[in-house]
C-alpha cells in the first residue's frame, strides 16, 4: 500500500518535540509490514539539510494567490531512514533555521500546495495521504474540494491530532491564498470566524485519530474550542497510541549515552550514566536523580516546577536536574535555583538529544506533570530506560504509566499542583529506598514493550478498512 505521510517534523531531519519522532519511527515500522510509506515535510536549513545530498524529483510553480513562485520537491540521496524522504523547497519561505515562526500561515499554505501540486502529477497515486497536525491540516479539504485537485478527491485521507491546543488559525483574508473552491464548502474551512485548519482536518478527513486513547476522551470535554466539532465527528476518531522507535530507543545501543546496558548490566550500566551526570553538573551520587525533560512551557505544567523544587530540595534529599527551554520567565527562575542549591540542582536550558539520552539512562525519576499529554513519548523512553515515571494521570500518561499502589510499576498523581507533585516526588523516594522492589521494577520497566510493532499495524488496518 503506497502511504503518504505529511508533516512539518520528521526526525532527525528536524525535531522540535513528540510529533517529530513519531513521524520519523512510523513509516518505518509501517515498511516493514510490507507497505510504502514515505514522509514529504518542508526543506528547512537545519543541520541534517546541510550535511546530507537531496536529488532533485519535481520543479514545479507554486500559485499563491497572484504570486507564483517556483519550487522543487527534493529527495533524500542516501537514504537510510527505512522510509522515502522527500522535501518541498520553497528557499524564501521554508529554507530557515526553526520550523515555526510568526509567518507560518503563508508557509504552511505554500508547503501543502506544493505537496498537493506534485503529488497530483503522479501516474501512480497514493493510497492513502496521513496528515499530521494542522501544518497539514488544510489538505484533506483541498483534495476534497478544490477543483484543481479533483483528481485526488478518491483517496483517503487520515488526520492525526498530536496536540490539539495549536490549530494554525488565520484570517478570511487569506483564503484567497488557497486554490479555487466551491464557495458553498467555504463552512468546512471556519470555525468561530477563523479558518483553522485543524476544524477543517477534522470535518474533512475520512479518518481522524488522537495519538492516545485517552485523549480522545479528554478532548470531547476539553480541545481549545473545539470540544463540539469533535463530539460531532466522535463516528470516525480512534486513539491510537504512539509507539517508540526501539531502535533509537535502545540503552544496549544507544551511542550517545556513557555506558549501555541491558536487563542484566541495568545496575551498574545507570550507575555509570549517573556518575557521567553527577559529575558534569555537579550533583550528589547518593541521592535519588529527578529530571525533566521537555518544552518548559504550562501545558507541561513548566510554571509550576521552581516551586516544587524549591520545596523538596530545602530537605536535601534529592537531586534535580533539568533539560528543556521555553517560557522565559520560567527559564528565568529554573537557572536562578542553581545558586540556592548547588550541589543539589542543575539546569541546561536548551535542546540536546545526546544529554536527553543520557538522562533517561542515569536519571532515577523522569517527571511529567502536564496538564495535557496527548501521548508523551518521554515517560515511555524512561521506561526502556529503567528509569521511574512520575506522572499526572491524563491523556496518554494515563494509558501507559499504572502506579505502584495499584500493582503498577510508576507514581501517578491525580490533580496539577505544586503540592501534589511534591507529595507525588516523596513517594518517590519513599520508593527508591525500598532497594530491592526499587531494583526489581527496574526490570520489570524495561521489559515493557511500547515499540511501533503494534500500532505501526493498527494504523495499516485502518487504512485498509477505509480504503
Ligand atoms: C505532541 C504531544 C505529545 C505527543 C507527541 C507525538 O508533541 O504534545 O503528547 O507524544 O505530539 O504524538
Amino acid at each position: 500500500m503506497k502511504i503518504i505521510h505529511i508533516s512539518a517534523e520528521c526526525y532527525p531531519i528536524a525535531k522540535v518535540g513528540g510529533l517529530a519522532d513519531v513521524v520519523g519511527a512510523l513509516p518505518k515500522y509501517q515498511n516493514s509490514l510490507k507497505s510504502d510509506s514515505s514522509v514529504v515535510m518542508p526543506f528547512y536549513n537545519y543541520k541534517f539539510t546541510q550535511t546530507n545530498t537531496f536529488d532533485e524529483v519535481y520543479r514545479g510553480q507554486l500559485q499563491l494567490g497572484f504570486q507564483s513562485q517556483e519550487y522543487r520537491i527534493l529527495s533524500l540521496s542516501k537514504n537510510e531512514l527505512g522510509y522515502e524522504l522527500f522535501c518541498v523547497d520553497i528557499p524564501y519561505l521554508l529554507h530557515t533555521s526553526h520550523v515555526y515562526s510568526d509567518n507560518d500561515t503563508y508557509r504552511f499554505m505554500a508547503f501543502q500546495i506544493a505537496a498537493l501540486d506534485w503529488i497530483l502529477q503522479f501516474k501512480n497515486k497514493p493510497e492513502i495521504v496521513h496528515c499530521h497536525d494542522h501544518h497539514s491540516g488544510l489538505i484533506p479539504f483541498m483534495m476534497a474540494h478544490c477543483y484543481k485537485y479533483e483528481d485526488l478527491r478518491g483517496i483517503p485521507t487520515i488526520f492525526t491530532i498530536h496536540n490539539g491546543q495549536y490549530q494554525g488559525w488565520f484570517g478570511h483574508d487569506k483564503i484567497p491564498l488557497l486554490p479555487a473552491f466551491d464557495s458553498n464548502n467555504f463552512g468546512l474551512l471556519d470555525w468561530n470566524g477563523m479558518i483553522n485548519p485543524m476544524a477543517a482536518a477534522i470535518k474533512c478527513a475520512w479518518k481522524v485519530t488522537t495519538v492516545s486513547p485517552s485523549y480522545l476522551e479528554e478532548l470531547m470535554y476539553e480541545a481549545n474550542g473545539l470540544e463540539s466539532l469533535l463530539r460531532q465527528e466522535r463516528h470516525k476518531s480512534i486513539g491510537i497510541l504512539n509507539g517508540i522507535d526501539s531502535e533509537v530507543w535502545n540503552p544496549n545501543k544507544d551511542s550517545y549515552i556513557e555506558k549501555n546496558f541491558t536487563l542484566r548490566s541495568v545496575k551498574n550500566g545507570k550507575a555509570a550514566n549517573k556518575k557521567y551526570l553527577c559529575d558534569t553538573f555537579n550533583l550528589d551520587i547518593n541521592k535519588p536523580l529527578f529530571t525533566f525533560i521537555g518544552r518548559l512551557v504550562e501545558e507541561k505544567a513548566a510554571d509550576l516546577l521552581p516551586s516544587v523544587f524549591r520545596e523538596v530540595l530545602s530537605s536535601g534529599k534529592v537531586n534535580v536536574l533539568i533539560l528543556g527551554s521555553g517560557s522565559d520567565h520560567v527559564e528565568g527562575q529554573l537557572n536562578s535555583l542553581k545558586s540556592h542549591f548547588s550541589g543539589l540542582y542543575n539546569a541546561y536550558i536548551g535542546y540536546n538529544e545526546k544529554l536527553a539520552h543520557t538522562i533517561y539512562a542515569g536519571a532515577d525519576f523522569l517527571l511529567m506533570p502536564s496538564r495535557i499529554e496527548p501521548c508523551g513519548l518521554n515517560q515511555m523512553y524512561a521506561l526502556r530506560y529503567g528509569t521511574v515515571p512520575v506522572v499526572h494521570r491524563v491523556g496518554g500518561l494515563q494509558d501507559t504509566v499504572l502506579d505502584i499502589g495499584d500493582g503498577g510499576f510508576g507514581i501517578c498523581h491525580d490533580q496539577v499542583s505544586v503540592s501534589s507533585i511534591v507529595h507525588a516526588i516523596s513517594r518517590a523516594y519513599d520508593f527508591y529506598n525500598e532497594e530491592k522492589s526499587f531494583a526489581e521494577n527496574r526490570k520489570t520497566i524495561m521489559q515493557i514493550d511500547h515499540s511501533w510493532d503494534k500500532s505501526a499495524k493498527t494504523y495499516i488496518d485502518l487504512y485498509k478498512y477505509i480504503k
